[in-house]
Parts: C-alpha cells; sequence; structure tokens
C-alpha cells in the first residue's frame, strides 16, 4: 500500500472521528423506554407502541428526549461550527372533532430534559413569562402549533410551524402547507390523520430546512421553511433531542409520536409507513363510543323516570295537602289558592303571626304572585254545610271598597280552615294606641280617625248596593295606617240585608260595652245599633278610656253624661291630651257621642247625619229634647247586666266574631 494511500485512509479516520456521524432510527416506540428521558406527562403507550407527549387533558405538558446528550460542536473553540444534523419524525395530534384543540408540539433542542418551572399552554412547557426569550435558555425548537392567540402578530396562523430560539417569539413562521408538484397546499395539521416533519441543518451553510407533508412518500421537494440561522451562540457542547408539547387551560389536544429517526452529519434514515403504529383514531367525541351511548341512555332512562317520580310525588302531594274544588267554588272571583297562602305566610309560621284572638290567628304574609302584603286570619271552622252560602256571602264583601275600610281580598278554606285575607295594615289597632303609655295620638288625629271611621261606617250602611251591618264596631276593630287614616275592619260579623229586609238573627253578637240596649232583649241588629257602638267609640277616642272597666262598676257613657249634667263635660277628656285641644271639637264629639249612644234607637242620627254634624254641616240638635235620654241614665247601662247575668253573651271584650258569624250564618239559613 502506498504511503500516499495510507495518509488518505488516516486522513478519511481522522474526519469521520471528528465529523462523529451518528444516527438512530424508531420504528414506533414500544420497549424503547430506556433509550428515552421522559418528562412530565409523557409516557410511551406499550399497547399502540407509540409515544405520547400528552394526553387530550387540560394544561398539561410533556417531554420525552433521547436519553443520550448529543454532541453537536466543540465549545472549547468558540469558530467551530455546529455539526450538521438531518431528522424525521411522524407526529399525530388528537382532539375532539366537535371542538378545537391546543395547544402545540415542538422538537426541541435544549441543554437539559427537565423543566420544572416551564409553563403549559403557549410555552409548550419550556418557559415561563419571566425567562421567555432569555438567551441563557439555549434552546431552539421547531414548533406545530394549532392554536391561534399567543402574539398574534408574529405567529399569525394559528395552523403553523414555526422555528424559535429561547423562547416562544419566532424567528420564521409559516402557515401549515406543503409542495406537491410545485403547488403549494396547505392542510390542517389537526385534521390530518398523522404528520411527517424533517428538519436538516446544514453546519456549513447555517441553514434549516423544515418541511413537512401528510405523508412520508414522497418527501416534498421543497421545504416549507429555509432559514439562514447562525445557531452557535445557542447550541452547547452536548445537547438533547427530542420533544416537548402542552395543553392548554381550556384547549388540549393529545400529542403522539409515532416514529423517529435523526442522524447526526448525515440523512436522517428513511421512516416505513407501513412500520410505524397507527395513531389513535380523530374521531374521539364522546357520542361516537358506544359505551358512551350506552352510559347516556342508561343516564336518561334514569333522568326520566327519576323526573316521572318526581312529578307524580307533587301531584299526590298537591292532591292530599292541598284543596279539591267542589264545582260552585270556581266561579268564585276572591277565592284564594291555598298555596299561594301557605307561601306567602312561609307555612303559618309562629314569626308571621301578628295577632291572637278568639276568633283564630293572624299572619302576615306577602302574596307570592304580586308581592303585596296582606293579613291572613285563619279561623276554625264549623261543619262543612253552609260554606257555600258563607262564600257567597264573603264574595259579595269582597266587593266592598272603601278607603276606610279594611278591605277583604278574598278567602280560601282549607281542611277545618277558613283563611280571609285583608289589606294589611301597618300601625296596629285603634285600642292598642289609645292605652299605649309611651304614645300619645294628638287631637287632630283622633278627630280624623273619627271622621274616618264615620266615613267607613256610612258606605257600609248607606252608600253600597246592599245595607251592611258593621255589628262589632269598637276600637280593636279600626286599625291606623302609616298616615293615621282608621281602617275600620273585621265586618265578618256583619250580616247582609238588602235595603228592605229586617234581620231575624237570633244569637246576639257584639262586644261588651259597644251592645246597643235593644239588642239584648230583641237580638235585632240594625244601622242603628251600629251608630249605638259608634257614639261609644267617640267617647273613647276622646277619653282615652275603655267603655266598660274590667270590674264592671264603671260605664263611660253614665260617666260622661253625669259630667255634662254638671257642666263640666271637659273633666272627660283624655289627660295624655294635654289640654292640648280645640274645644269645640272636642264638645262636639263628646255630645255626639252621647247623642248616637242614646237608649231609644230611634232618637239615634243615622250615618249620613253623623257625618253632616262631625263636619259642622249642621248644628248638633238641642239637648234639651233628649228627655228620654235623661231619665234614661242607669238603663243605658241595665243592657250589660242584663246581658251577664242571662249569660248571653260573653264578658270577654274581644268576643269571636267570624266563628260566630259562620254559625248564625249555618244555623240561620
Ligand atoms: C436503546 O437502548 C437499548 C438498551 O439500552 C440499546 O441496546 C440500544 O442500542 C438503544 N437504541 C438506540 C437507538 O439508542
Ligand atoms: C475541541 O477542540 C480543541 C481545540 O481544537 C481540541 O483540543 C479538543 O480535543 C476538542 N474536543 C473534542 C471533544 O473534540
Ligand atoms: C436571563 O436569565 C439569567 C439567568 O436566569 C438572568 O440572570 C438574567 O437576568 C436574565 N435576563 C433577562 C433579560 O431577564
Ligand atoms: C420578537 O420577534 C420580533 C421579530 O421577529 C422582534 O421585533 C421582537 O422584538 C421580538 N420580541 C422579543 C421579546 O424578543
Ligand atoms: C416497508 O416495510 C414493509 C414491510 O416490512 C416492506 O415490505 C417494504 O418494502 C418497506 N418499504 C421500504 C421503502 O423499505
Amino acid at each position: 500500500m502506498a504511503p500516499k494511500t495510507l495518509f488518505g485512509l488516516l486522513i478519511f479516520l481522522i474526519l469521520l472521528v471528528t465529523s462523529t456521524a451518528f444516527s438512530f432510527l424508531f420504528q414506533g416506540f414500544n420497549n424503547k423506554e430506556s433509550n428515552f428521558t421522559l418528562s412530565g406527562q409523557s409516557n410511551i403507550d406499550q399497547h399502540r407502541g407509540i409515544l405520547e407527549l400528552t394526553r387530550r387533558e387540560n394544561n398539561i405538558f410533556g417531554h420525552a428526549f433521547y436519553n443520550k446528550p448529543i454532541k453537536i460542536r466543540n465549545a472549547s473553540v468558540p469558530q467551530t461550527r455546529v455539526s450538521s444534523f438531518s431528522t424525521c419524525f411522524v407526529f399525530s395530534i388528537v382532539s375532539l372533532s366537535s371542538r378545537p384543540g391546543g395547544f402545540g408540539l415542538a422538537f426541541t433542542i435544549a441543554p437539559k430534559t427537565n423543566f420544572p418551572e416551564a409553563e403549559g399552554g403557549h410555552f409548550l412547557g419550556l418557559f415561563n413569562t419571566f425567562n421567555d426569550m432569555n438567551a441563557s435558555n439555549h434552546i431552539l425548537l421547531v414548533e406545530f402549533d394549532t392554536v391561534n392567540g399567543y402574539k398574534d402578530e408574529i405567529d399569525t396562523e394559528g395552523n403553523h410551524v414555526g422555528v424559535n430560539i429561547n423562547g416562544m417569539n419566532s424567528t420564521r413562521a409559516e402557515a401549515a402547507t406543503f409542495f406537491e408538484k410545485g403547488q403549494k397546499e396547505e392542510f390542517n395539521m389537526e385534521k390530518a390523520d398523522f404528520v411527517c416533519a424533517w428538519i436538516e441543518y446544514d453546519g456549513k451553510t447555517n441553514i434549516l430546512d423544515v418541511t413537512i407533508a401528510p405523508h412520508l412518500d414522497p418527501k416534498p421537494s421543497q421545504p416549507l421553511i429555509s432559514q439562514a440561522i447562525d445557531i452557535k451562540s445557542v447550541m452547547k457542547e452536548s445537547m438533547y433531542f427530542g420533544f416537548s408539547a402542552s395543553t392548554g387551560k381550556r384547549k388540549a389536544s393529545s400529542h403522539y409520536i409515532l416514529g423517529w429517526s435523526f442522524s447526526l452529519n448525515g440523512v436522517a434514515p428513511p421512516l416505513n409507513a407501513s412500520l410505524l403504529p397507527k395513531p389513535p383514531p380523530k374521531e374521539k367525541d364522546p357520542s361516537s363510543f358506544p359505551w358512551v351511548k350506552v352510559v347516556i341512555s342508561v343516564l336518561s332512562a334514569l333522568t326520566f323516570t327519576l323526573l316521572c317520580l318526581l312529578f307524580f310525588v307533587t301531584l299526590y302531594k298537591r292532591y292530599t295537602t292541598f284543596e279539591t274544588l267542589e264545582d260552585w267554588e270556581m266561579d268564585c272571583p276572591h277565592r284564594f289558592r291555598y298555596r299561594d297562602l301557605h307561601l306567602a305566610t312561609k307555612g303559618f309560621i309562629e314569626s308571621q303571626l301578628i295577632g291572637v284572638g278568639g276568633f283564630g290567628s293572624v299572619y302576615k304574609g306577602v302574596l307570592p304572585s304580586t308581592g303585596t302584603e296582606v293579613a291572613v286570619k285563619r279561623i276554625m271552622r264549623s261543619p262543612r254545610q253552609g260554606m257555600r252560602e258563607f262564600a257567597a256571602e264573603i264574595e259579595s264583601l269582597g266587593r266592598l271598597r272603601h278607603k276606610n275600610l279594611v278591605n277583604l281580598q278574598g278567602w280560601c278554606k282549607h281542611k277545618n280552615y277558613l283563611l280571609l285575607i285583608y289589606d294589611y295594615i301597618p300601625n296596629g289597632s285603634l285600642d292598642s294606641l289609645l292605652i299605649n303609655k309611651n304614645f300619645a295620638l294628638d287631637w287632630d288625629q283622633r278627630f280624623h280617625i273619627l271622621k274616618g271611621v264615620a266615613a267607613g261606617l256610612l258606605y257600609l250602611h248607606e252608600e253600597w248596593e246592599q245595607v251592611v251591618i258593621h255589628r262589632d264596631v269598637k276600637s280593636s276593630n279600626i286599625l291606623i295606617d302609616g298616615d293615621f287614616n282608621a281602617h275600620l275592619g273585621d265586618f265578618g260579623l256583619a250580616r247582609l240585608h238588602s235595603h228592605d229586609q229586617v234581620s231575624h238573627t237570633t244569637s246576639v253578637v257584639g262586644t261588651i260595652g259597644y251592645i246597643a240596649p235593644e239588642l239584648t232583649r230583641t237580638g235585632k241588629s240594625s244601622t242603628r245599633s251600629d251608630v249605638y257602638a259608634f257614639g261609644v267609640l267617640l267617647l273613647e277616642v276622646v277619653a282615652g278610656t275603655r267603655p266598660v272597666s274590667s270590674s264592671g262598676q264603671f260605664f263611660l257613657v253614665d260617666w260622661v253624661l253625669e259630667n255634662r249634667q254638671l257642666g263640666q263635660i271637659l273633666e272627660v277628656v283624655d289627660p295624655k291630651l294635654n289640654s292640648v285641644y280645640n274645644e269645640e271639637e272636642v264638645e262636639l264629639v263628646l255630645t255626639l257621642g252621647l247623642l248616637c249612644a242614646q237608649h231609644k234607637a230611634d232618637y239615634r242620627p243615622s250615618m249620613k247625619q253623623v257625618v253632616r254634624y262631625l263636619n259642622f254641616d249642621d248644628p248638633l240638635p238641642d239637648i234639651t229634647d233628649w228627655r228620654h235620654y235623661d231619665s234614661q241614665s242607669s238603663t243605658a247601662s241595665f243592657g250589660f247586666y242584663d246581658a251577664r247575668s242571662t249569660g248571653k253573651t260573653t264578658t270577654s271584650y274581644s268576643i269571636s266574631s267570624i266563628g260566630r258569624t259562620t254559625m248564625s250564618i249555618e244555623s240561620g239559613r
């Protein structure tokens, strides 16, 4: 062998050593774990033989690097060029067909294999906000991104390929296209079954070529990117080669590598498509999986059954706990649904209770349909008979409307209860205001209240289509609103009379102290007996004293009359007024009270006349004409003794009113 040839062989051997040709080829990754450094969420799917960088799961990333660092340059000689390399790989991006995925995958050359401080999403698990684009990263990557969004002005295409150095700001980016027969063809990397990529770096010319295609053969003749790029400053002496991928907070795709070949200072060995593992199917929509369909149909069936059950339970509950209607009830516009009242009063709970009396309980409520405040009076009712007639009566009472009445809005029957729905009046009853030690109604307020009650009573007696006798005019039945207007309430006791009929009720109803004398003897209510009670009320409001003392020794009417006869009528005025009042008005009210509360019914004025007197429209008749009264000073009270001794009325101040009315209706008709 000639020494010249020997020398040539030596040169060749030296060249071979310095250029350190090196290559590998992975057609699938079965049993190749030992050849890789995996980090993050990446793993090798032994079943399919594919390298899985990320699952379709939000906010994760994964890396897979060839486990040995590859010596790419001699760093101790700054001028030494970076070795040429060539690589080819096949990847697959799988997302739901109905929803676009994210984020991306990158071929990565890095000085390390682990990036614990990196973020997912558009940082691909390699960088974070602080070290993005920092030259100390020493990372070169070729990204295959499917998401448009990060730094739109640079990476303009969602479906793009980019060359990046040290960060996510691409040195060069191109929409995903390939050249075939001289034609530029765009293709969607996410929709393609798989993508083949070739990356070649020429250490002599510093040109990086990137080529992609949706197939391995043939490799497109023209690269997508051909970029002059000096990577000397990026490359350390030894670098790890591999892949990174990430998913976003909301967008996620699975990223798979199916095969990979690499060569340093040479051409990457070709991958054989028929030997590569099959990528997982694209259609991963839940609906496309039979078992998901089964689960969904089972769930739907279950839901349907539950809904049916719920429906029947509700129906059953409504049927049993809520009312069943009789035919006639359908025609009652003032009938309320029990369900609404139950809701309005929160199920008649204690905290909604605003009053309790012999008649039952009164609850405050807010109607769910309109949001209006109401008072709901709940009364135990006697047997079913007579209900229809009672309802008819309530229906007609429900049509009464006056500003000085506590208007009855409606009614409802439920089991053994009768419920009456009234306007809610906030300030409470007149009697509670009169006896309140910490509060005094002034004279103007009292006079205004009395005029209001008179107006309400006049409406009942004469101004409505039928004569309505209240039968229980008393201070506790008068409610006062925020503007000190009087509202006469509880005319549930009232019996309806057509104008030409006379009442023949047998039971005596009313409250001690307000019961006209003739009532206890004849039991006959009339508008005049209401006037009597109103007369007592006039005196009560001026004097601030109950009409009868609880001992039964004191009678307001007698006391006022005595003082009047002694010429000192103003002596009876409520001391809480502090002598601040209009004398003329007070005298008028007291005198009118006596006039109304006189023994003989026929001599009492009508409510129309009362209203005229209160307005000073007519002068009061001369007191000397009241002869029948003068001689009856004790007879006026006789009726009460009579009533108490015969036991016809209860001694309680608040007699059960509605309950008795119901009874009287039931027995009377
Ligand atoms: C992969 O690892 C195995 C076992 O360590 C080794 O024999 C083989 O040469 C490696 N292959 C490559 C391409 O490095
Ligand atoms: C790097 O280059 C220097 C200077 O030419 C040389 O001495 C050294 O052996 C080289 N190192 C390698 C690993 O090739
Ligand atoms: C780049 O990173 C290095 C090392 O982490 C740090 O010292 C330097 O300040 C960083 N430079 C910039 C511009 O952030
Ligand atoms: C990103 O790249 C563009 C040009 O490609 C450059 O103008 C810009 O300054 C770069 N931004 C950063 C943060 O490096
Ligand atoms: C690819 O592999 C198949 C099966 O082993 C073989 O028949 C075929 O010739 C190979 N193709 C190439 C281009 O090597």
